[in-house]
């Protein structure tokens, strides 16, 4: 089969007509890669992270029709759309190839109501604000109604593709979101749900005095979806935080850790351990997701969780991928996912 395959860390990228076409296991399915979302995670991998082995074929946001269904499969039939993020950096998982296999308990069946270009803008960040929000934040997973006591959740990122299912998130559990992004991006993010926002761009003491002034302190969690914010949002956390209260920070920043301040549990999202097994850290992370999945269908296939405007580029193909590559490096900051289209149908 077809796939864009990378032969080393920070080598050439190019169109590979002979990769072999991966086998289902007994719980797997095989899909054919419709459409891909890109992701920051793919510049990681070129410089050579979360890679198990060279060459490797990348992309994790996967969309596509499941064609082949292992022995054990209950959830899914041939013909089914599915989505979610794949397991990142091994071989047969990547998502800018042809045909890629997705676990059955980690991947989400695309209900009628998302087409496949909307689908491959959710998996990475659905996930990512999932592990933040349940996980990390422990907040519980109830849609329950907003009302005027409830406190608030600061989102930093706010307009990005983690950030834009963190607010959805927020909503739906009864949160005042006070977002932050450029300002360019708050019409969208208010169109989300997000009830108050401040600028990233602005000096940090302004930004401080816009969190006490518009949450009077009601608050105990943070998530930084940008995972730029780190110091700010443990500052934010520490001084203007409830008091009394236990806090919580989730980032999505694995590589650069935050000081440590008394009283606030730090949560860093491991996205990259999707489909991995052998440690506590990575049966915990996949536990989760798979206990998030069924939850987050009926939310999706309900429209109380939407996905994310995209823009397509290139034409269709797998070729097209390189063309995708090449525009995530000078992407707009418009809040809008960039998808490629890898075959129709
Ligand atoms: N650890 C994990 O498992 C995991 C999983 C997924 C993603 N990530 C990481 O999380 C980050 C976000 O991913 P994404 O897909 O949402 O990226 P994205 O779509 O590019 O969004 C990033 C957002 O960060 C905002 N931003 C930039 N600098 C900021 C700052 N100093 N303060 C506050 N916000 C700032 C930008 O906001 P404006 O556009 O409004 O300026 C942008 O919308 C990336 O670094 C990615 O690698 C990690």
């Amino acid at each position: 089969m077809k796939g864009i395959s990378l032969d080393k860390p920070g080598g050439e990228y190019s169109l590979i007509e002979t990769i072999e076409k991966p086998v289902p296991g007994k719980k797997q399915v095989l899909v054919k890669s419709l459409v891909t979302g890109l992701n920051p995670v793919e510049g990681f991998q070129y410089q050579g992270l979360l890679v198990d082995s060279w060459p490797i074929v990348v992309g994790c946001d996967a969309s596509g029709t499941v064609v082949e269904v292992g022995d054990e499969v209950t959830k899914f039939k041939k013909g089914d759309g599915a989505f979610s993020c794949s397991r990142l950096g091994a071989p047969g998982r990547g998502t800018f190839q042809e045909y890629l296999l997705l676990d059955e308990a980690l991947a989400f069946k695309r209900p009628a109501n998302v087409i496949p270009e909307e689908a491959a803008t959710i998996g990475v960040g659905l996930l990512t604000a999932s592990l933040a929000f349940f996980s990390g934040l422990k907040i519980p997973f109830e849609p329950r109604e907003v009302n005027s006591s409830v406190e608030w959740v600061l989102i930093l990122g706010a307009a990005g593709a983690v950030g834009q299912f963190a607010i959805q998130l927020a909503k739906l559990c009864g949160y005042k979101v006070l977002a932050f992004c450029s300002p360019q991006n708050n019409e969208l993010i208010k169109k989300l749900g997000a009830d108050s926002v401040l600028s990233h761009k602005d000096p940090p003491e302004e930004q401080l005095k816009g969190v006490e002034s518009i949450t009077k302190s009601n608050f105990s969690r943070i998530f930084d979806a940008s995972a730029m914010a780190g110091e700010f949002s443990m500052q934010a956390l520490a001084e203007l935080g409830e008091k009394n209260k236990p806090k919580y920070f989730a980032t999505t920043n694995d590589w650069a850790p935050v000081t440590p301040r008394e009283g606030i549990d730090v949560y860093i999202v491991e996205l990259g351990e999707i489909g991995k097994s052998g440690n506590t850290n990575t049966e915990s992370v996949n536990g989760d997701i798979e206990s998030f999945i069924p939850k987050l269908e009926t939310l999706i296939a309900s429209g109380a969780i939407k996905p994310m405007g995209y823009e397509q580029v290139g034409d269709v193909g797998v070729e097209e991928v390189l063309k995708g590559l090449d525009a995530f490096k000078t992407r707009k900051s418009d809040g809008k996912k960039l998808i490629v289209k890898l075959a129709t149908e």
